[in-house]
């Protein structure tokens, strides 16, 4: 299967000496300069990048650096000056109005800043109103309404009208708007930018929620990068209109392509954006149930470690075997490690907790923080020194303030 949204190569040039502007910045030249040159704004170029499906893809930038244009490109709502958008493969160009049309019906729904919402309609009305415009039938309208109302807890206000709600409550009448369109993908741009820091916080709890339970695919457009840490699986940076970096977000922090998302992401916070998955080893050693004790203590004396994970046969924990327990067991001729030589002296966090919530567990106990999975398998460790070399990481040379 083709991804959703396939962009190559796309530029967009706002002014009239277009394919001048272009041929200029295809030689590495400025926005600044080509302006001054030319009077045409570059506003993006020669952005490429691939939303699969369920995925939600953050394009994050500095004001006037080029995202709305680009969001705008991704379902023609503008022309591009060069470069493709493929939606499942379809190079949209190849599009009539009518296909382009069912496509934005359909395919993907934008979702702007400030929701336009019909002031003299019921919230319900509001959110059933993309699909009044494709013709469904009355009864559909109200059911998928209601649910998307349900979904963003707004259903006890469905007959009120958008001003008797506060901000934060029309902005989820937007959002119950687009989910009842039930589009596959959702454009995003900066749907909570004009909102105060707690609704805000609130906006994005129920946006990853509804991602996990219902895995739209979504470009979500923010300028704020702790908005977009937080909420992309990946991130696309832009910097007048170019992409400085793609990836997740330990992977920008943790490798900044230049001193521009160096400093940019100097002053996140890892301990959010870090997660165990991210900062995991491989464990120095590991033993099984059945072991024989004399192994296991010797190949301890070895890493110089005081304990070690003991494995059951599906690779769980079962406990920790500490050194003076296995020496005891052997005085008492216990030849085999079992359930008798293991303690429960250990900690366990899953793959996708933050450091922020386990940094409390690191370097507590004799073997370092196990990260399991949610059977409980042993997937790696996090040992001391994993989690301050992480937090500790100096911003790329140039951009200390
Ligand atoms: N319709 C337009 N005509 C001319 N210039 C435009 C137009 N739209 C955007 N621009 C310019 O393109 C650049 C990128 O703008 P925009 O995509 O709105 O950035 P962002 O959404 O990141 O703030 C800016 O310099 C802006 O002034
Ligand atoms: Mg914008």
């Amino acid at each position: 299967m083709p991804p959703v949204l396939q962009v190559t190569g796309l530029s967009k040039v706002f002014g009239a000496r277009e394919q001048e502007a272009l041929r200029l910045a295809d030689e590495g030249v400025g926005r600044d300069e080509i302006l001054r040159r030319t009077g045409a704004t570059l506003a993006v170029h020669d952005v490429s990048f691939t939303v699969e499906r369920g995925e939600l893809f953050v394009i994050m930038g500095l004001s006037g650096s080029g995202k709305s244009t680009l969001v705008r490109l991704l379902n023609r709502l503008i022309e591009p000056s060069a470069g493709t958008v493929q939606v499942d493969g379809r190079d949209l160009r190849a599009l009539d109005d009518a296909q382009l049309r069912s496509v934005r019906n359909d395919k993907i729904s934008m979702v702007f800043q400030h929701f336009a919402l019909l002031p003299h309609r019921t919230v319900r009305e509001n959110a059933a109103y993309a699909l009044k415009i494709r013709g469904v039938g009355a009864r559909e309208q109200r059911e998928r309404a209601d649910w998307a109302l349900r979904t963003v807890g707004l259903l006890e206000r469905a007959d009120a009208r958008p001003d008797e709600l506060s901000g934060g409550m029309r902005q989820r009448v937007g959002l119950a708007r687009a989910l009842a369109a039930d589009s596959e993908v959702l454009l995003m741009d900066e749907p909570f930018s004009a909102l105060d820091p707690l609704i805000r916080r609130d906006m994005q709890d129920l946006l990853e929620r509804l991602q996990s339970e219902l895995h739209k695919t979504i470009v979500f457009i923010t300028h704020d990068l702790n908005e977009a840490m937080r909420l992309g699986d990946r991130i696309l940076m832009l910097k007048d209109g170019r992409t400085v970096q793609l990836g997740t977000g330990p992977e920008i922090i943790s490798a900044p392509a230049d001193d521009y998302v160096a400093d940019f992401t100097s002053d996140v916070d890892r301990t959010r954006v870090l997660t165990a998955g991210d900062l995991l080893r491989e464990p120095r050693m590991t033993a099984r149930l059945g072991d024989r004790a004399g192994d296991v203590l010797r190949a301890l004396g070895t890493a110089e470690a005081n304990g070690v994970y003991v494995l059951d046969d599906r690779g769980r924990i079962a406990g920790v075997a500490r050194d003076d327990l296995l020496a005891r067991a052997l005085q008492e001729g216990r030849t085999d490690l079992g359930t008798r030589e293991v303690v429960a002296e250990y900690a366990t966090i899953g793959a996708d907790r933050p450091v922020v919530e386990f940094v409390h567990l690191v370097g507590r106990h004799t073997v370092p923080l196990g990260v399991v999975d949610d059977d409980g398998r042993l997937l790696g460790v996090v040992p001391r020194a994993a989690v301050l070399d992480a937090l500790s990481a100096v911003p790329a040379r140039g951009s200390v303030r």
